[in-house]
């Protein structure tokens, strides 16, 4: 089963960025420690990250014809505006979860909303790198 992860924008710089809310930990850090923690050989996980739109719904259009099961998106602060980012995610019709390190309930007013959350089957928020985890089991288990 393959399974598209994608970060987007500002998320290359956690470990260094607003440490008290994302933690101290880099990306790769993140990644390495999720790959170690997946319960099953059978998952092969596509990492994408990039502080671009254009190169998100890119990625997303990519997945269509790569055998894509299911799509983990952390888009950034893209999640509060981008209906370009949602049309991708319906458009494709491939399964999508949506993850984010911090708890956007829990912050500014304009983090409390996401454009993307009605298109997503789940929304996992505020659990850190365990939330990307808990996505990738989603996928395993359904
Ligand atoms: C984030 C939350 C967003 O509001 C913010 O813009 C991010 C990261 C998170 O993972 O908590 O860049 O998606």
């Amino acid at each position: 089963m393959k399974l598209l992860i994608i970060n987007g924008p500002n998320l290359n710089l956690i470990g260094r960025r607003e440490v008290d809310v994302y933690g101290k930990e880099n990306l790769e850090q993140i990644i390495n420690w999720v790959s170690e923690n997946i319960e099953t050989s059978k998952v092969d996980l596509i990492w994408f990250q990039s502080n671009s739109e254009g190169e998100i719904i890119d990625k997303l259009h990519w997945a269509i014809d790569n055998q894509i099961a299911g799509v983990i998106i952390n888009p950034g602060a893209y999640t509060h505006y981008s209906y370009a980012i949602r049309d991708a995610i319906s458009s494709i019709e491939i399964p999508t979860i949506e993850v984010h390190l911090s708890n956007i309930n829990k912050r500014e007013n304009f983090r409390k909303i996401s454009v993307i959350e009605d298109v997503c089957i789940k929304q996992i928020k505020g659990k850190g790198k365990k939330g990307y985890l808990e996505a990738i089991n989603l996928f395993i288990k359904k």
